[in-house]
């Protein structure tokens, strides 16, 4: 692929991102902590050989095919946005101990405003959304992109890559395996019960006994709020969060780039269950979702986390985020 044929942004439009003036205006360390930490994702994008646009200019300095271009605030959303073709939205606040994803869901209710961006200026872009809480934050992005006249459902995603690169690290783990050959799919949504580790499809097949398969459940689960308290305050799992959302976007990536084969869970709309978006393994293509693989075959136990999932996922999540739009937009 023609490196200009790609152009890929992380969101990091506000405040302003330009390096002489962050720490005048946002005066210091905190802003400039804050800062760097919302360039991990761009500093692991900046390595794709695929060609992408990141965030400069510290980034332009790195020696990768990816192309690095900057914008400063609001007003240049448009020209940033312009003639992309993967959109990924990491922006937002993260949270803090005691809190869940869906209490961010005031403060990230920005993210309209972004999608809207996209409807306008790149309607055709693949949408990756890091922000929290994924299972509002992505029939949001579904809502407002209908009132555009711009919602492919095969281009909406929900970044739950990090439940898979959990599972997989804390299988490998207790099994004591090689962890880049573990594979664990892990669907519904992205936060609490609604995260449903298939631990019966791991591939290779591994064994837990009744209990060492609910506590390691329970830890995946519960393991973005592991890093949340270990923190106490300064920020969400942000380093497992840029590995995961670059693996998830390296995979659209190479999909677009023709490769087949490329299969990879994502929270999307979905007829799998009664829930309208639900995570499962997806076949990627040129254009997206080219085939929804479903849940495979269940054992009890995981089906019992299934239906345990659906009141939190369907009647609050997901019909929060509809509701959200049909009342304020
Ligand atoms: N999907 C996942 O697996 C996953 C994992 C961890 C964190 N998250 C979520 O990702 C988001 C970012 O977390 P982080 O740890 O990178 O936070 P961070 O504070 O390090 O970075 C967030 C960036 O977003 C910017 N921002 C905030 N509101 C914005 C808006 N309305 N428009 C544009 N930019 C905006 C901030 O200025 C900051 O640069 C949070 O919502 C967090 O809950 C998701």
């Amino acid at each position: 692929m023609a490196s200009r044929a790609l152009n890929l942004f992380t969101s990091l439009l506000q405040p302003p991102v330009r390096h002489h003036r962050l720490p005048r205006l946002q005066g210091g360390r905190a802003w400039r902590q804050r800062r760097h930490r919302a360039g991990l994702l761009s500093l692991l994008l900046k390595q794709s050989p695929l060609g992408v646009k990141a965030w400069p200019p510290n980034l332009s300095h790195i020696s990768t095919k990816a192309e690095v271009s900057g914008f400063d605030g609001p007003a240049s959303l448009s020209d940033c946005l312009k003639g992309s073709r993967v959109v990924v939205i990491p922006a937002g606040v993260p949270r803090k101990p005691g809190m869940t994803r869906d209490d961010l869901f005031n403060t990230n209710a920005g993210i309209p405003d972004l999608i809207t961006a996209v409807a306008k200026t790149c309607p055709k872009a693949m949408i990756c959304i890091v922000t929290n809480p994924v299972n509002s934050t992505v029939p949001i992005a579904a809502e407002i992109l209908k009132k555009h006249n711009a919602y492919d459902p095969r281009r909406l995603f929900g970044v739950t890559t990090l439940d898979i690169v959990r599972s997989n690290a804390f299988v490998a783990e207790a099994k004591g395996l090689d962890v880049s050959k573990v594979s664990v799919p892990v669907i519904g949504g992205h936060s609490g019960v609604t995260i449903i580790p298939v631990i019966s499809q791991a591939v290779p097949s591994v064994s837990f006994q009744g209990a060492g398969r609910e506590t390691l459940t329970t830890r995946i689960q519960n393991a973005g709020t592991e890093v949340v308290n270990a923190k106490a305050g300064a920020g969400s799992a942000t380093l497992s969060m840029a590995f995961a959302a670059e693996k998830f976007v390296d995979s659209v990536l190479q999909a677009i780039d023709g490769k087949r084969g490329v299969i990879e869970c994502a929270f999307v709309e979905s007829t799998v269950t009664e829930a309208p978006y639900f995570s499962t393994p997806l076949l990627l293509g040129r254009d997206g979702v080219e085939e929804n693989l479903g849940l495979g075959n269940l054992i009890e136990f995981e089906a019992k986390l299934l239906q345990a999932a659906m009141p939190e996922l369907q009647q609050q999540n997901i019909a929060k985020g509809v509701k959200f739009v049909k009342e304020r937009y």
